[in-house]
Protein backbone atom coordinates (compact mmCIF):
# COMPACT_ATOMS: atom_id res chain seq x y z
CA UNK A 1 0.00 0.00 0.00
CA UNK A 2 1.03 3.24 -0.63
CA UNK A 3 0.79 5.68 2.04
CA UNK A 4 1.56 9.71 0.41
CA UNK A 5 2.58 12.58 2.24
CA UNK A 6 -0.56 14.96 3.48
CA UNK A 7 -0.34 18.79 4.29
CA UNK A 8 -2.89 18.07 7.62
CA UNK A 9 -5.10 15.79 9.17
CA UNK A 10 -8.30 17.30 10.16
CA UNK A 11 -11.62 16.11 11.62
CA UNK A 12 -14.13 14.40 13.51
CA UNK A 13 -13.48 10.78 13.99
CA UNK A 14 -14.71 7.38 15.98
CA UNK A 15 -12.69 4.44 16.61
CA UNK A 16 -13.66 1.09 17.40
CA UNK A 17 -14.69 -0.41 20.72
CA UNK A 18 -11.77 -0.79 22.94
CA UNK A 19 -10.45 -4.81 22.02
CA UNK A 20 -9.13 -5.34 25.57
CA UNK A 21 -13.26 -4.06 26.74
CA UNK A 22 -14.94 -6.40 23.72
CA UNK A 23 -12.41 -9.98 24.68
CA UNK A 24 -13.59 -9.85 28.19
CA UNK A 25 -17.31 -8.55 27.56
CA UNK A 26 -17.73 -11.87 25.29
CA UNK A 27 -15.68 -14.05 27.61
CA UNK A 28 -17.24 -12.95 31.14
CA UNK A 29 -20.80 -12.82 28.92
CA UNK A 30 -20.38 -16.40 28.32
CA UNK A 31 -19.86 -17.40 31.93
CA UNK A 32 -22.90 -15.09 33.13
CA UNK A 33 -26.81 -16.10 33.62
CA UNK A 34 -28.95 -15.29 30.61
CA UNK A 35 -28.05 -12.68 27.80
CA UNK A 36 -25.44 -10.19 27.65
CA UNK A 37 -25.84 -7.57 24.93
CA UNK A 38 -22.52 -5.21 23.80
CA UNK A 39 -22.80 -2.04 21.96
CA UNK A 40 -19.94 -0.30 20.85
CA UNK A 41 -18.12 -3.70 20.53
CA UNK A 42 -14.84 -3.69 18.62
CA UNK A 43 -14.75 -5.96 15.53
CA UNK A 44 -11.81 -6.85 14.74
CA UNK A 45 -9.99 -10.21 13.42
CA UNK A 46 -8.89 -10.66 17.44
CA UNK A 47 -12.55 -10.41 18.88
CA UNK A 48 -13.70 -12.39 16.10
CA UNK A 49 -11.40 -15.51 17.33
CA UNK A 50 -12.96 -14.42 20.96
CA UNK A 51 -16.63 -15.08 18.99
CA UNK A 52 -15.37 -18.15 17.38
CA UNK A 53 -13.94 -19.64 20.52
CA UNK A 54 -17.16 -18.90 22.80
CA UNK A 55 -19.50 -20.99 20.16
CA UNK A 56 -17.18 -23.65 19.92
CA UNK A 57 -17.66 -23.62 23.92
CA UNK A 58 -21.30 -24.20 23.30
CA UNK A 59 -21.91 -20.28 23.85
CA UNK A 60 -24.80 -18.85 21.21
CA UNK A 61 -23.52 -15.29 20.20
CA UNK A 62 -25.86 -12.90 17.48
CA UNK A 63 -24.51 -10.67 16.16
CA UNK A 64 -27.01 -7.71 15.71
CA UNK A 65 -24.75 -5.33 13.84
CA UNK A 66 -21.54 -4.82 13.25
CA UNK A 67 -20.73 -3.55 16.70
CA UNK A 68 -23.92 -4.87 18.62
CA UNK A 69 -24.13 -8.48 19.37
CA UNK A 70 -25.42 -10.27 22.54
CA UNK A 71 -24.21 -13.57 24.12
CA UNK A 72 -26.32 -15.60 25.94
CA UNK A 73 -24.23 -17.14 29.02
CA UNK A 74 -23.48 -20.03 29.92
CA UNK A 75 -23.09 -20.30 33.47
CA UNK A 76 -20.15 -20.48 35.31
CA UNK A 77 -19.36 -24.24 35.01
CA UNK A 78 -21.35 -24.24 31.53
CA UNK A 79 -18.84 -24.80 28.97
CA UNK A 80 -18.45 -28.14 26.93
CA UNK A 81 -15.07 -28.47 25.45
CA UNK A 82 -15.38 -29.13 21.69
CA UNK A 83 -14.02 -32.25 19.40
CA UNK A 84 -10.75 -30.38 18.09
CA UNK A 85 -8.92 -27.35 19.38
CA UNK A 86 -10.00 -23.99 20.03
CA UNK A 87 -8.25 -21.52 17.71
CA UNK A 88 -7.13 -18.38 19.25
CA UNK A 89 -6.16 -16.36 16.14
CA UNK A 90 -3.54 -13.89 17.08
CA UNK A 91 -5.29 -13.00 20.35
CA UNK A 92 -2.78 -12.77 23.37
CA UNK A 93 -5.66 -11.77 25.57
CA UNK A 94 -8.12 -14.19 24.27
CA UNK A 95 -5.65 -17.36 25.03
CA UNK A 96 -4.30 -15.80 28.14
CA UNK A 97 -8.17 -14.77 29.68
CA UNK A 98 -9.91 -17.74 28.46
CA UNK A 99 -7.06 -20.28 30.28
CA UNK A 100 -8.30 -18.94 33.31
CA UNK A 101 -11.61 -20.11 32.70
CA UNK A 102 -11.11 -23.39 31.41
CA UNK A 103 -8.80 -24.34 33.98
CA UNK A 104 -12.26 -24.07 35.89
CA UNK A 105 -13.90 -26.37 34.16
CA UNK A 106 -13.91 -29.27 36.32
CA UNK A 107 -13.41 -32.64 34.37
CA UNK A 108 -12.79 -31.16 30.98
CA UNK A 109 -9.75 -31.05 28.27
CA UNK A 110 -8.96 -28.67 25.72
CA UNK A 111 -6.71 -27.61 23.65
CA UNK A 112 -5.88 -23.89 22.47
CA UNK A 113 -3.47 -22.54 19.49
CA UNK A 114 -3.34 -19.88 17.48
CA UNK A 115 -1.21 -18.37 14.49
CA UNK A 116 2.28 -18.49 13.99
CA UNK A 117 2.76 -15.49 15.73
CA UNK A 118 0.83 -16.37 18.79
CA UNK A 119 2.55 -19.54 18.85
CA UNK A 120 6.10 -17.95 19.38
CA UNK A 121 4.57 -16.33 22.86
CA UNK A 122 5.15 -17.18 26.26
CA UNK A 123 2.35 -19.07 27.95
CA UNK A 124 4.60 -20.62 30.95
CA UNK A 125 3.35 -17.21 32.24
CA UNK A 126 -0.03 -18.60 32.73
CA UNK A 127 0.98 -22.35 33.29
CA UNK A 128 2.81 -21.76 36.55
CA UNK A 129 0.16 -20.18 38.69
CA UNK A 130 -3.18 -22.00 36.91
CA UNK A 131 -0.69 -25.18 37.90
CA UNK A 132 -0.35 -23.92 41.62
CA UNK A 133 -4.24 -23.23 41.39
CA UNK A 134 -4.98 -27.08 40.80
CA UNK A 135 -5.14 -27.07 37.16
CA UNK A 136 -3.90 -29.14 34.62
CA UNK A 137 -1.63 -27.55 32.04
CA UNK A 138 0.67 -28.21 29.29
CA UNK A 139 2.48 -26.28 27.29
CA UNK A 140 4.71 -26.97 24.29
CA UNK A 141 8.34 -25.61 25.70
CA UNK A 142 5.94 -22.96 27.15
CA UNK A 143 4.20 -21.47 24.48
CA UNK A 144 1.24 -23.16 22.19
CA UNK A 145 -0.18 -25.27 21.38
CA UNK A 146 -2.02 -25.20 25.25
CA UNK A 147 -3.57 -28.14 26.73
CA UNK A 148 -5.47 -27.53 29.87
CA UNK A 149 -7.25 -29.84 31.66
CA UNK A 150 -10.15 -28.74 34.09
CA UNK A 151 -10.02 -29.72 37.64
CA UNK A 152 -11.19 -28.26 41.31
CA UNK A 153 -9.35 -25.22 41.74
CA UNK A 154 -8.21 -23.64 44.92
CA UNK A 155 -7.30 -20.04 45.81
CA UNK A 156 -3.54 -18.80 46.08
CA UNK A 157 -1.56 -15.64 46.39
CA UNK A 158 0.36 -14.97 43.25
CA UNK A 159 2.80 -12.06 42.73
CA UNK A 160 2.82 -11.33 39.17
CA UNK A 161 6.38 -11.49 38.23
CA UNK A 162 5.68 -9.62 35.13
CA UNK A 163 3.25 -6.67 35.13
CA UNK A 164 0.58 -7.78 32.93
CA UNK A 165 -2.91 -7.39 32.34
CA UNK A 166 -3.34 -10.26 30.43
CA UNK A 167 -1.16 -12.93 33.29
CA UNK A 168 -3.20 -10.86 36.39
CA UNK A 169 -6.69 -11.32 34.50
CA UNK A 170 -6.29 -15.35 33.90
CA UNK A 171 -5.70 -16.12 37.56
CA UNK A 172 -8.52 -13.73 38.95
CA UNK A 173 -11.21 -15.56 36.17
CA UNK A 174 -9.71 -18.66 37.62
CA UNK A 175 -9.96 -17.28 41.16
CA UNK A 176 -14.14 -17.27 40.71
CA UNK A 177 -13.78 -21.32 40.15
CA UNK A 178 -11.52 -21.57 43.21
CA UNK A 179 -12.15 -22.58 47.07
CA UNK A 180 -10.81 -19.24 48.78
CA UNK A 181 -9.55 -16.31 48.07
CA UNK A 182 -7.20 -16.20 45.42
CA UNK A 183 -4.94 -12.69 45.65
CA UNK A 184 -2.76 -10.90 42.43
CA UNK A 185 -0.28 -8.76 43.53
CA UNK A 186 1.07 -6.31 40.60
CA UNK A 187 4.22 -4.69 40.66
CA UNK A 188 2.96 -2.07 38.57
CA UNK A 189 -0.67 -1.44 38.22
CA UNK A 190 -1.81 -2.39 34.79
CA UNK A 191 -5.30 -1.99 32.89
CA UNK A 192 -7.67 -3.41 35.47
CA UNK A 193 -10.73 -3.42 32.95
CA UNK A 194 -11.65 -7.71 34.23
CA UNK A 195 -11.84 -6.36 37.83
CA UNK A 196 -14.39 -3.47 36.41
CA UNK A 197 -16.24 -5.82 35.03
CA UNK A 198 -16.43 -8.49 37.34
CA UNK A 199 -17.48 -6.35 39.53
CA UNK A 200 -20.02 -5.29 37.77
CA UNK A 201 -21.84 -9.15 36.94
CA UNK A 202 -21.46 -9.35 40.80
CA UNK A 203 -18.20 -11.25 41.23
CA UNK A 204 -16.62 -10.25 44.75
CA UNK A 205 -13.60 -7.52 43.95
CA UNK A 206 -11.64 -6.35 46.89
CA UNK A 207 -9.28 -3.90 45.40
CA UNK A 208 -5.98 -2.70 46.97
CA UNK A 209 -3.35 -0.25 45.13
CA UNK A 210 -0.66 -3.40 44.47
CA UNK A 211 -3.23 -6.47 44.81
CA UNK A 212 -6.50 -7.44 43.75
CA UNK A 213 -8.66 -10.70 45.99
CA UNK A 214 -11.45 -12.15 44.32
CA UNK A 215 -13.82 -14.72 46.25
CA UNK A 216 -15.38 -17.40 44.26
CA UNK A 217 -18.78 -16.98 42.54
CA UNK A 218 -21.84 -18.83 42.26
CA UNK A 219 -23.63 -16.73 40.03
CA UNK A 220 -22.56 -13.63 37.24
CA UNK A 221 -24.90 -11.57 35.51
CA UNK A 222 -23.92 -8.70 33.20
CA UNK A 223 -26.85 -7.89 31.32
CA UNK A 224 -25.13 -5.26 29.17
CA UNK A 225 -21.72 -3.41 28.45
CA UNK A 226 -21.19 -0.09 26.48
CA UNK A 227 -17.73 -0.76 25.07
CA UNK A 228 -15.81 3.30 24.90
CA UNK A 229 -14.07 3.56 22.36
CA UNK A 230 -10.24 2.22 21.67
CA UNK A 231 -7.04 5.20 22.76
CA UNK A 232 -5.03 2.31 21.16
CA UNK A 233 -6.99 2.39 18.22
CA UNK A 234 -7.04 6.65 18.33
CA UNK A 235 -3.69 6.93 19.34
CA UNK A 236 -2.25 6.60 16.09
CA UNK A 237 -4.30 9.74 15.00
CA UNK A 238 -3.72 11.22 18.00
CA UNK A 239 0.19 10.92 17.22
CA UNK A 240 -0.46 12.01 13.52
CA UNK A 241 -2.51 15.16 14.38
CA UNK A 242 0.25 16.50 17.02
CA UNK A 243 3.10 15.71 14.34
CA UNK A 244 2.01 16.81 10.95
CA UNK A 245 1.63 20.33 10.79
CA UNK A 246 -1.74 22.57 10.92
CA UNK A 247 -3.23 19.18 11.91
CA UNK A 248 -6.77 19.47 14.47
CA UNK A 249 -8.07 16.03 15.38
CA UNK A 250 -11.10 15.10 17.67
CA UNK A 251 -11.67 11.49 18.34
CA UNK A 252 -15.31 11.00 19.97
CA UNK A 253 -16.12 8.56 23.08
CA UNK A 254 -12.10 7.44 23.72
CA UNK A 255 -11.67 5.30 26.69
CA UNK A 256 -9.84 7.23 29.58
CA UNK A 257 -9.34 4.59 31.56
CA UNK A 258 -5.87 6.05 33.99
CA UNK A 259 -4.52 2.71 33.23
CA UNK A 260 -4.55 3.18 29.61
CA UNK A 261 -4.39 6.96 28.94
CA UNK A 262 -0.59 6.91 29.34
CA UNK A 263 -0.23 7.64 25.91
CA UNK A 264 -2.02 11.40 26.50
CA UNK A 265 0.08 12.00 29.35
CA UNK A 266 3.66 11.59 27.72
CA UNK A 267 2.10 13.24 24.58
CA UNK A 268 1.08 16.27 26.94
CA UNK A 269 4.78 15.98 28.55
CA UNK A 270 6.49 16.18 24.80
CA UNK A 271 4.36 19.22 24.25
CA UNK A 272 1.24 18.06 21.80
CA UNK A 273 -1.80 20.89 22.41
CA UNK A 274 -4.59 18.18 23.56
CA UNK A 275 -7.94 19.05 25.18
CA UNK A 276 -10.71 16.67 26.61
CA UNK A 277 -14.51 17.15 26.22
CA UNK A 278 -17.78 16.11 27.46
CA UNK A 279 -15.88 13.48 29.99
CA UNK A 280 -18.44 10.59 31.06
CA UNK A 281 -18.37 6.99 31.83
CA UNK A 282 -18.85 4.47 28.89
CA UNK A 283 -19.95 1.32 30.54
CA UNK A 284 -17.89 1.94 33.63
CA UNK A 285 -15.31 3.56 32.27
CA UNK A 286 -13.94 6.68 32.40
CA UNK A 287 -13.87 8.48 28.58
CA UNK A 288 -14.13 11.62 26.70
CA UNK A 289 -13.70 13.08 23.21
CA UNK A 290 -9.71 13.83 23.05
CA UNK A 291 -8.67 16.68 20.62
CA UNK A 292 -4.95 17.23 19.31
CA UNK A 293 -3.13 20.02 17.53
CA UNK A 294 0.06 19.81 15.84
CA UNK A 295 2.75 21.53 18.33
CA UNK A 296 6.35 21.42 17.94
CA UNK A 297 7.40 18.57 20.20
CA UNK A 298 10.07 17.93 22.45
CA UNK A 299 11.42 14.25 24.01
CA UNK A 300 10.64 12.58 27.03
CA UNK A 301 11.44 9.76 28.97
CA UNK A 302 9.05 6.75 30.04
CA UNK A 303 10.06 5.15 32.88
CA UNK A 304 8.82 1.43 33.85
CA UNK A 305 6.40 2.45 36.05
CA UNK A 306 4.09 4.06 33.14
CA UNK A 307 5.00 1.33 30.94
CA UNK A 308 2.06 -0.79 31.41
CA UNK A 309 -0.44 2.14 30.73
CA UNK A 310 0.70 2.72 27.80
CA UNK A 311 2.71 -0.39 26.58
CA UNK A 312 0.47 -0.76 23.03
CA UNK A 313 1.31 3.06 22.06
CA UNK A 314 4.79 2.39 22.39
CA UNK A 315 5.80 1.88 18.95
CA UNK A 316 3.64 4.80 17.68
CA UNK A 317 5.27 7.62 20.40
CA UNK A 318 8.10 6.54 18.53
CA UNK A 319 6.78 8.14 15.70
CA UNK A 320 6.07 11.25 17.47
CA UNK A 321 9.70 11.24 18.96
CA UNK A 322 11.35 11.31 15.27
CA UNK A 323 9.40 14.44 14.80
CA UNK A 324 10.08 15.85 18.77
CA UNK A 325 13.83 17.96 19.51
CA UNK A 326 15.81 16.47 21.50
CA UNK A 327 16.34 12.49 23.33
CA UNK A 328 13.47 10.05 23.92
CA UNK A 329 14.26 7.31 26.44
CA UNK A 330 11.99 4.42 26.54
CA UNK A 331 13.12 2.05 29.72
CA UNK A 332 11.28 -0.93 31.34
CA UNK A 333 9.73 -1.76 28.25
CA UNK A 334 11.01 -5.50 27.99
CA UNK A 335 7.76 -6.80 27.38
CA UNK A 336 7.98 -5.21 24.14
CA UNK A 337 10.05 -8.28 22.63
CA UNK A 338 6.92 -10.30 23.73
CA UNK A 339 4.31 -8.76 21.63
CA UNK A 340 3.08 -10.06 18.56
CA UNK A 341 6.46 -9.33 16.86
CA UNK A 342 9.78 -8.16 18.95
CA UNK A 343 8.39 -4.35 19.12
CA UNK A 344 11.51 -3.11 20.18
CA UNK A 345 13.65 -4.83 17.13
CA UNK A 346 10.73 -4.16 14.76
CA UNK A 347 9.93 -0.45 15.45
CA UNK A 348 13.86 0.39 15.43
CA UNK A 349 14.51 -1.74 11.84
CA UNK A 350 11.12 0.40 10.41
CA UNK A 351 11.68 3.64 11.58
CA UNK A 352 15.50 3.30 10.41
CA UNK A 353 14.01 2.27 7.41
CA UNK A 354 12.70 5.74 6.97
CA UNK A 355 15.30 8.47 8.65
CA UNK A 356 15.07 7.31 12.10
CA UNK A 357 17.84 8.33 14.24
CA UNK A 358 16.86 5.51 16.87
CA UNK A 359 18.59 2.57 18.29
CA UNK A 360 17.37 -0.31 20.38
CA UNK A 361 18.38 -1.06 24.65
CA UNK A 362 17.79 -4.03 26.24
CA UNK A 363 14.65 -3.00 27.70
CA UNK A 364 13.01 0.12 25.49
CA UNK A 365 14.93 2.41 22.81
CA UNK A 366 16.55 6.16 22.20
CA UNK A 367 15.79 8.11 19.86
CA UNK A 368 17.49 10.93 18.79
CA UNK A 369 14.67 13.35 17.27
CA UNK A 370 15.86 15.91 14.27
CA UNK A 371 13.53 16.98 14.47
CA UNK A 372 12.66 17.03 10.68
CA UNK A 373 10.47 15.21 9.16
CA UNK A 374 11.04 11.43 8.42
CA UNK A 375 12.31 10.73 4.95
CA UNK A 376 9.66 7.84 3.93
CA UNK A 377 10.67 5.01 1.87
CA UNK A 378 9.44 1.22 2.90
CA UNK A 379 7.88 0.07 6.15
CA UNK A 380 7.55 -3.61 6.92
CA UNK A 381 4.73 -4.50 9.41
CA UNK A 382 6.22 -7.29 10.58
CA UNK A 383 2.37 -8.99 10.55
CA UNK A 384 1.82 -6.82 13.77
CA UNK A 385 -0.99 -4.35 13.28
CA UNK A 386 0.50 -1.83 15.54
CA UNK A 387 3.58 -1.69 13.16
CA UNK A 388 1.12 -1.73 10.35
CA UNK A 389 -0.47 1.72 11.60
CA UNK A 390 3.03 2.55 12.63
CA UNK A 391 3.91 2.70 8.83
CA UNK A 392 0.82 4.65 7.98
CA UNK A 393 1.12 7.62 10.30
CA UNK A 394 5.12 7.91 9.62
CA UNK A 395 3.79 7.99 6.03
CA UNK A 396 1.91 10.44 6.31
CA UNK A 397 3.92 12.81 7.88
CA UNK A 398 7.07 11.34 6.01
CA UNK A 399 8.46 14.28 2.90
CA UNK A 400 8.31 11.19 0.11
CA UNK A 401 5.64 8.70 1.87
CA UNK A 402 5.72 5.17 2.62
CA UNK A 403 5.05 1.96 0.73
CA UNK A 404 3.94 -0.13 3.24
CA UNK A 405 4.00 -3.79 3.04
CA UNK A 406 1.71 -5.97 5.23
CA UNK A 407 -0.79 -3.15 5.79
CA UNK A 408 -3.20 -6.00 5.96
CA UNK A 409 -2.23 -6.80 9.60
CA UNK A 410 -3.95 -3.72 10.78
CA UNK A 411 -7.54 -5.49 10.49
CA UNK A 412 -6.22 -7.37 14.07
CA UNK A 413 -7.37 -4.51 16.07
CA UNK A 414 -9.16 -1.64 13.57
CA UNK A 415 -10.31 -3.54 10.07
CA UNK A 416 -11.72 0.24 9.16
CA UNK A 417 -8.23 1.99 9.90
CA UNK A 418 -6.84 3.06 6.38
CA UNK A 419 -10.62 4.63 5.42
CA UNK A 420 -10.39 6.45 8.92
CA UNK A 421 -7.05 7.87 7.64
CA UNK A 422 -8.02 8.95 4.63
CA UNK A 423 -11.03 10.46 5.79
CA UNK A 424 -9.04 13.02 7.84
CA UNK A 425 -6.00 13.33 5.23
CA UNK A 426 -6.66 16.49 4.31
CA UNK A 427 -6.37 16.01 -0.14
CA UNK A 428 -2.67 16.86 -1.13
CA UNK A 429 -4.07 18.90 -4.34
CA UNK A 430 -5.06 21.79 -3.88
CA UNK A 431 -7.41 23.81 -6.22
CA UNK A 432 -7.77 27.28 -6.81
CA UNK A 433 -10.74 29.04 -5.39
CA UNK A 434 -13.25 29.54 -7.80
CA UNK A 435 -13.80 33.08 -9.91
C1 LIG B 1 -3.94 -6.62 27.26
C2 LIG B 1 -2.82 -6.50 28.05
C3 LIG B 1 -1.49 -6.16 27.51
C4 LIG B 1 -1.58 -5.53 26.12
C5 LIG B 1 -2.49 -6.31 25.22
C6 LIG B 1 -3.90 -6.36 25.80
C7 LIG B 1 -5.21 -6.99 27.88
O1 LIG B 1 -0.74 -7.35 27.41
O2 LIG B 1 -0.31 -5.44 25.54
O3 LIG B 1 -2.55 -5.74 23.94
O4 LIG B 1 -6.27 -6.87 27.24
O5 LIG B 1 -5.20 -7.41 29.05
P1 LIG B 1 0.10 -7.95 28.64
O6 LIG B 1 -0.83 -8.32 29.72
O7 LIG B 1 0.80 -9.16 28.08
O8 LIG B 1 1.06 -6.86 29.03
Amino acid sequence: MRIEPVPALEGHIAVPGDKSVSHRAVLIGAICEGETRITGFGRSADTESTIAAVRALGATVDEHDVDTITVHGLGLRGMRAPDGPIDCGNAGTLVRLLAGILAGQDGQEFELEGDGSLSARPMGRIAIPLTRMGAGVETTDGRLPLGIQGRALHGIDYELPVASAQVKSCVLLAGLFAEGATTVVEPIPTRDHTERMLEHAGARVTRRPTSVTIEPADVLRLASVEVPGDISSAAPFLVGAAIVPGSAVTVHGVGLNPRRAGVLDVLERMGARIAIYNRRAIGGEPAGDVEVRASELVGATIAAEEVPSLIDELPILAVAACHARGETVVRGAGELRAKESDRIEAVVEELRRIGGHIRATRDGFRIKGVPARLRGGVVDSHGDHRLAMLGAIAGVASIEGVELRGAEAAAVSFPGFFDVLEQIARSAVHYPPAT
